[in-house]
């Protein structure tokens, strides 16, 4: 089974209180999910391999860490997961953006790929599969699934909020996958939406509705 992470650092928890406020603006929506991206960015790289090297300080030489050559791919699902693709970069500014867009097929109420543009080095990538929300866990999992159809073997998801019946199922079709998240909120009501989460994250993170 991955592992699920809530990372819970008082920033992470003081700003998501904003993000779920129903009365923030859409602009502040947008950069605290973008700040919060970014924090999120940091614990999702803690376990980061490192080498040593030798740098020339003005004083003398010092043996020191740099990252270890693993190439990271962002890869937002369509359209939410955007916003919180430049968060991320701020931090890991070397990665690759790749995105995924799904859609649900009105009969079946599965999710359907109608957009997978990836870079062209991705299976040797470490990919971050963002999305703010992980209600049902369908898009999640057909995100994933397109990936590892295409060759990618190691994949993170990285979510906002969550319901707990959507990492269960994340969790038993992708075990392989580690899971951060900023909460785990308490249960998916009959609409599809996260109690309580925060509305529809697209519509509040792009003004419509
Ligand atoms: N997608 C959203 O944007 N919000 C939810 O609560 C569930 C899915």
């Amino acid at each position: 089974m991955g592992n699920l992470t809530i990372c819970d650092h008082p920033l992470i928890q003081h700003k998501l209180t904003y993000i779920r406020d129903k009365n923030t603006n859409t602009k502040d929506f947008r950069e605290l999910v973008d700040e919060v991206a970014t924090l999120m960015a940091y614990e999702i790289t803690r376990d980061l391999p490192l080498e040593t090297v030798t740098v020339a300080t003005p004083v003398t030489n010092a043996s020191s860490k740099v990252v270890s050559g693993r190439m990271l791919g962002i890869v937002p699902i369509l359209r939410a997961g955007l916003g919180m693709v430049e968060g991320m970069l701020k931090l890991i500014p070397s990665a690759k953006v790749g995105h995924i867009g799904l859609f649900r097929n009105p009969e079946t109420l599965e999710p359907v790929e109608y957009y997978v543009n990836l870079p062209s080095d991705a299976t040797e990538r470490l990919l971050i599969v963002i999305d703010p929300m992980l209600a049902t866990g369908g898009s999640a999992c057909a995100a994933i699934q397109a990936l590892k159809q295409r060759g990618c073997q190691q994949i993170k998801l990285m979510c906002l909020i969550a319901a707990p019946e959507g990492v269960e199922v994340v969790q038993k079709a992708h075990p392989d996958v580690d899971i951060y998240l900023a909460a785990m909120d308490d249960h998916l009501n009959d609409h599809g939406y996260i109690v309580p989460g925060l509305g529809d994250a697209g519509d509040r993170m792009f003004g419509t509705k």
